[in-house]
Parts: C-alpha cells; sequence; structure tokens
C-alpha cells in the first residue's frame, strides 16, 4: 500500500493511529500536530498524550512561515511530526515537500493521515514523508460496511510496530474485516474517479448559490488550497464543507435532504452529511471550533456514487426550501 515497504493493518483508524503515536512517542516524547485535525485524532492527544506526558507543538498551516516558525519550535527530541491532508473537516491543504523538509531538519519521522485522498489521488511518501495512516473504514473499504485502518512505512519500524503496540493493544484487524477491505480496495480507481468528479459538481453547485456563506473544496480555483492541492495530488477528492451561517439553518437543511444520509462516516457510496459543531467536532469548545473556521453553521459532505445532477438537485431544494 501507498508504495511503502510493508503496511500493518489495524481494528479502525484510531487504532493505527493510536498505536503509531504510541510507538514514537515511546522514544521521543515531543510530537507536532497541525491544529486542523480529525476531532479523534485531536481528542487522543488532549485526552491520552497530553496526560501521558507528551509534549505537543501545535502549528496552523494556515499561517505564512508556518513551516520556518515550526522547525524553528522543533528540538532534536521530536518524535514525530503528524499531519492530515486535506483535513478534517476545513479542507486545509498543508505542503507536504514543506513539512517534510521541516521533519527532515530535526530528524523526526512525518506522518501522515492520508484518510482523505487516498493513495489514489496523493502518495505522501513519494513527497517525503516516512510513516502513512489511514482510516480504512472509509475510502480504502469503501461500502461503509467495515472498520479498519492501516499504518505504512518501512519494514524495520512495521515489523517493531506489529509486535510491540500491533499485538499488546490488541486494535487487530478482524478477518472478516480484511476480506471485506481487500474486496473494497479492488474498485478504489474507479470509485475514487467518480468521487472526485460528483464533489466538483457539487462544489461548484453551492458556491454559486446565494444562501451559501462560504464553500471549501481544493478543486474550486479560488479555494486556499487549490495550487498546493493540483501540485500533490492527482484528483481533488470526494470531501467538502460549507456554512451556512446559522446553526437551525444548517440543521434544517441536513435533515431536509433527501439523497444525503446524515452520518460522522465519509467514503461510502451513498452520499453523507454531518454537522461538526454537533458530531464529529464536538468535544472541542465552540471557541476552539471558531479558530478552525467550523462555525455553528458548517457542514461537511462526502460525496457519494449517484448522479452528480441528483445531488445537486436534492441541495437546491433544501437550500430553497
Ligand atoms: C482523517 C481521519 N483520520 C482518522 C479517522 C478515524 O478513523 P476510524 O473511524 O476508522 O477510527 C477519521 C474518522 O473519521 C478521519 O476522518
Amino acid at each position: 500500500l501507498e508504495e511503502g515497504e510493508k503496511t500493518r493493518s489495524f481494528a479502525s483508524g484510531m487504532g493505527a493511529i493510536s498505536a503509531i503515536l504510541i510507538h514514537l512517542a515511546k522514544k521521543h516524547p515531543e510530537i507536532a500536530f497541525p491544529k486542523v485535525l480529525y476531532g479523534g485524532t485531536r481528542a487522543f492527544i488532549e485526552q491520552y498524550l497530553i496526560p501521558s506526558g507528551c509534549l505537543i507543538h501545535w502549528f496552523d498551516p494556515r499561517e505564512e512561515g508556518w513551516d520556518e516558525e515550526l522547525s524553528r519550535r522543533l528540538s532534536p527530541d521530536t518524535g514525530a511530526i503528524f499531519a492530515e491532508t486535506p483535513s478534517n473537516p476545513v479542507m486545509t491543504v498543508i505542503d507536504l515537500e514543506k513539512l517534510s523538509s521541516a521533519a527532515k531538519k530535526v530528524g523526526a519521522p512525518l506522518v501522515v493521515d492520508n484518510t482523505f485522498a487516498t493513495p489514489i489521488l496523493q502518495k505522501p511518501l513519494v513527497l517525503g514523508a516516512d510513516i502513512v495512516v489511514h482510516s480504512a473504514t472509509k475510502y480504502l473499504g469503501g461500502h461503509g460496511d467495515l472498520l479498519g485502518g492501516t499504518v505504512t512505512g518501512k519494514a524495520s519500524l512495521i515489523d517493531r510496530l506489529s509486535f510491540e503496540e500491533g499485538s499488546y493493544l490488541g486494535a487487530t484487524l478482524s478477518p472478516f474485516n480484511a476480506w471485506l477491505l481487500l474486496r473494497g480496495m479492488k474498485t478504489l480507481p474507479l470509485r475514487m474517479d467518480a468521487h472526485c468528479r460528483g464533489a466538483m459538481m457539487v462544489a461548484e453547485f453551492l458556491s454559486g448559490h446565494p444562501g451559501v456563506k462560504s464553500v471549501h473544496y481544493p478543486g474550486l480555483s479560488k479555494d486556499p488550497g487549490h495550487k498546493i492541492a493540483s501540485s500533490q495530488m492527482k484528483g481533488f477528492g470526494g470531501m467538502l464543507s460549507f456554512s451556512l451561517g446559522d446553526d437551525q439553518r444548517a440543521r434544517r437543511v441536513a435533515s431536509g435532504l433527501e439523497l444525503f444520509k446524515i452520518a460522522v462516516s465519509l467514503g461510502d457510496p451513498e452520499s453523507l452529511i454531518e454537522h461538526p459543531a454537533s458530531l464529529s467536532h464536538r468535544q472541542m469548545t465552540a471557541e476552539e471550533r471558531m479558530t478552525l473556521g467550523i462555525d455553528p453553521g458548517f457542514l461537511r459532505v462526502s460525496v457519494g456514487l449517484e448522479d452528480p445532477e441528483d445531488l445537486v438537485m436534492d441541495l437546491k431544494r433544501a437550500l430553497e426550501r
């Protein structure tokens, strides 16, 4: 997977992420994370890594000069730099080459969560990362019927990880889920192609709608991540987010949709929509969410494999109801 030497599978994406971070923090309990991150990973940092004594360096890849600032702050004791791009749910695109050069300066491994892009659209190991993690529950599985996670990297590291956290923490992928995952991955390139096409149509529709405050999709030429995404990704993926300004309107529109199911997962054949303030990022305070750009009217969409014209019609109806 990911053009890496070896992959270890886990029982879920969080099983994979927690195992590799615990493994790396054992030797060097100092890890750098971007502020834009999946809520579960952030909760793991706050509720497990920090109480266990790990020193966290937060950085904001949306700020000018973030990479130089990061290199200045990190010490040779840094256990890892971890990042997710595009990020969940604000769709920030992080320049992986810049991140990898910051990691190399301090000799720390760069771990990239490639769940949103998948190896079809983005190859972090080729761009300088050392380790790639996935929530296989999402696009790799692709059918919304399994839980799984993966960690890919050098064989020596994966062997140690498998022997230590892989077996001791017990988050092992079940045989049935392994079978489902192998079945799902057979159609990954075809599915990603359709997800990208659908998301582009939905993003273009939303960005032209007067009732929509903002749209976040790296495929849109005016998106702040467009330039970097065009150089490091082969397509812009199936995920996007948008804001309707206020909480009540966001909840009304989400529940008024017929083709989009309300669910926190993503990468399924069916289109899914969720309200991060009350679902995937509910562990954060309202102020923390606002600093990330998650306002109360913010919705995240996973564009499925339906006819994109039907999805646009459904959104149009719900927005105008
Ligand atoms: C980017 C990202 N990484 C990791 C995870 C965690 O994966 P899992 O739900 O398989 O534990 C998620 C879940 O939504 C995610 O969006």
